[in-house]
This record gives C-alpha cells, sequence and structure tokens, in this order.
C-alpha cells in the first residue's frame, strides 16, 4: 500500500555546473553528508520498513526478492564491469537472476525517468539506481520512497542537500561508492612522484598539462578534476593548464580532443590527465599519432584501471591508473539492497577507496582483475 510523504523537502537545485576550462572548480561534496543519521520518523520510511520486514519474514532465501537495477548507460565501459558483478554477486547471494532486471537509460534520463516508473508498477522490492542525471536525485527518490520501495544511489552521488533529505526523514536510501577526490589525488601523485625534472620537458619550471573531464552529471569528473592538479601543487609543483575540454568518458571523443590540443600545443604539452580509462585509450591513439611517445616526451594517467590500460602500464604506454574499485562497489551496493530486504538498514552514505596503479603494481592489479 502507498503512503503520502509526509512532506517534500525543497529539492535543492544541484546541478553542478561544471565549465571546463583551465583552472575550473567543483561543485557540492555530497559526500559530506555521509555517515549523519537521524531519529526523525516519516510515514514514508515506515512503508518502506514494513516493506523491508515483509520480505525478511516472507522469505529468508532472497530467491524470491524482485530487484530492479538502472544503468545510466550500458555502452560505458565501467558501468559494464560494474553491472556485470552486480549481477553475477546478487545470484552468489541467492537471488534468482530471473528476478533481477538491469535496464540501459541510454543516457537519457526521459528513459530512465520510464524505466523507474515500470519497476514502481512492477512492484519490485528494492531499486539500485545509477542516475543518468544527478540533478533528477530528489524526484526519483520523491517517488521511489514514496512507493515504499528501498533505494540505492551507484555510481552518480547525488549532492549534499539530497542525501541530508535522507537522513532527516529516516529513509531506506543510501548512496554507494568511491570518494573521486582520492582517484584525482591518485592522479596527481602518480605525476609528481616522478620529479619535475622528469617532467618538465620544456625547461619552462612547470609541469604544462591538458586536462579531459567526464560527463560533468557525475561529481567524479569535478573532482578528479580539481584533486589532480591540487596534488601537483600540493606537492610544491608549480603548474600550467594547456586545455581543458569535456570528452563525456567517451574513449573516440578523448582521442578526438587530444588530437586536436596535441596539435593546437605540440611538444608543450607534458601530461594529459583523463578522468577516466577509456578517454585515456582515446588519448593513447592521438599521442601515438602525433608522434610522442608516453614515458619519453609525454605521460598520460586515467582512472579506473581497465584491464586493458593496466596492461598499457605494465608495458610502459600509459603511465598510471587509479582503481576505481567496481567489486567492491557493486558488493557493497548488493549489501546494501540485501541489509534493507531483511530489515538491518544502512548508513546512507557507503564508501570505498581507489587504489593506485603504477608499473610498481599494475601485475598485481592486473591478477585481482582476473
Ligand atoms: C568512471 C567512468 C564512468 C563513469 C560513469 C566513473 O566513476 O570512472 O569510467 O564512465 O563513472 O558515470
Amino acid at each position: 500500500m502507498k503512503k503520502k510523504l509526509v512532506s517534500l523537502a525543497l529539492a535543492a537545485a544541484m546541478g553542478m555546473t561544471l565549465l571546463a576550462g583551465c583552472g575550473g572548480s567543483t561543485g557540492s561534496t555530497g559526500s559530506e553528508a555521509a555517515g549523519t543519521s537521524s531519529t526523525a520518523e516519516s510515514a514514508a520510511a515506515s512503508t518502506a520498513e514494513s516493506a523491508a520486514a515483509s520480505v525478511a519474514e516472507g522469505s529468508s532465501d532472497l530467491a524470491s526478492a524482485k530487484v530492479g537495477v538502472c544503468i545510466y548507460q550500458f555502452a560505458d565501459n565501467f558501468m559494464t564491469l560494474f553491472r556485470q558483478e552486480l549481477e553475477s554477486y546478487l545470484v552468489a547471494q541467492g537471488f534468482d537472476k530471473g528476478n533481477i532486471t538491469i535496464v540501459d537509460g541510454a543516457n537519457d534520463q526521459a528513459t530512465q525517468s520510464g524505466q523507474i516508473d515500470n519497476f514502481i508498477a512492477d512492484n519490485v522490492d528494492v531499486l539500485i539506481i545509477n542516475l543518468v542525471n544527478s540533478s533528477s536525485a530528489a524526484t526519483v527518490t520523491d517517488k521511489v520512497v514514496e512507493a515504499g520501495i528501498p533505494l540505492v544511489y551507484i555510481n552518480r552521488e547525488p549532492d549534499a542537500d539530497e542525501q541530508q533529505r535522507w537522513t532527516d526523514n529516516d529513509w531506506n536510501v543510501c548512496y554507494v561508492g568511491c570518494d573521486a577526490r582520492q582517484s584525482g589525488t591518485f592522479q596527481g601523485e602518480i605525476i609528481a612522484d616522478l620529479g619535475l625534472d622528469a617532467v618538465d620537458f620544456n625547461k619552462n619550471g612547470k609541469i604544462d598539462y591538458i586536462m579531459i573531464e567526464g560527463d560533468p552529471e557525475n561529481v567524479d569528473a569535478a573532482y578528479r578534476t580539481e584533486f589532480s592538479v591540487k596534488a601537483l601543487t600540493d606537492a610544491g609543483l608549480e603548474v600550467n593548464c594547456l586545455d581543458d575540454q569535456v570528452g563525456m568518458w567517451d574513449q573516440v571523443k578523448g582521442a578526438e580532443l587530444v588530437a586536436n590540443s596535441l596539435s593546437q600545443h605540440g611538444t608543450d604539452i607534458e601530461v594529459v590527465f583523463c578522468n577516466n580509462d577509456a578517454m585515456a585509450l582515446g588519448a593513447l591513439q592521438s599521442i601515438q599519432s602525433a608522434g610522442r611517445k608516453v614515458g619519453e616526451d609525454i605521460y598520460l594517467v586515467g582512472v579506473d584501471a581497465l584491464t586493458e590500460v593496466v596492461q598499457y602500464v605494465i608495458d610502459g604506454s600509459i603511465t598510471g591508473t587509479v582503481f576505481n574499485n567496481h567489486f567492491a562497489q557493486a558488493d557493497g551496493a548488493a549489501d546494501a539492497a540485501i541489509n534493507y530486504l531483511t530489515g538491518a538498514g544502512n548508513e546512507h552514505n557507503i564508501q570505498c577507496d581507489y587504489t593506485k596503479v603504477t608499473a610498481d603494481n599494475a601485475q598485481e592489479i592486473l591478477d585481482s582483475l582476473s
């Protein structure tokens, strides 16, 4: 049975605008809401709790529970690894594969919102959502909570105001992910650790870099951009941003943008930072086409630790990457869903760690991926 929400807090306008351009800054910090909790009662929360309790009572096994999973876009290398792990982990925990439905939002919020409506109409027991637009979080939360369905957000972290509402209303809603600031810091440290002499090919005393950013709908893009550069300046290095472009997490776009930048700035570019590995793979193609050689006259860093990229780190074609632990995130999201279904409940913000990947540990990371 559905209950009306006691109150609909004003959804903060959370559209974090990321203006690509050297020296850009980040928006609000979603994970600042981490760990807070509240005893505030709400009708919606108790509805969700009783739904979870009935699942727990009705089936000590999870085989009959229906799980709806929304992925922002299947054509995303990282989210493909994530959803494969999510499904296999859920099955390993006792869910029936036939009761797990994973849908492709095709990078369109209207499509995804329709899919969420269908899951609600289908009475799924829990929803795991990788939003297309982070700014839709409040609307999505409201309708899912009103339907009494517990909700686990993944990959695109709703902002602090939105997370505060989950806490204030004691809703069965949480976010599971890694703190992207850490991944940016690791990217910058990989370059800083090489030392100015090794990186400063043009001997102007600065690290001359270009930045290829992911989709601003994911706060990871802004954080990685900001914290990679911050790690350099924190290490006492002077930086010079030659170009900063949005590549939307996409290999082909990454290749195009880096090719353009290389033709404009040539050998002045010493470091290429990519917010993810798909774009780093594109960057590598363009670096090679321009006759440049990573490790000899340019450096290249990504994030995710896609198998192909880790292999390139081993052979020296890519300087480094950062392991975006899709196992921990997918398993953590599934565990959070289970905790709601069994009535155990969750903290509202569940974080995991990234791992720096350089030639020193790349083989070990590669082994752990298979
Ligand atoms: C990953 C990207 C991915 C994006 C999707 C990021 O955390 O690093 O590879 O494209 O999430 O939102």
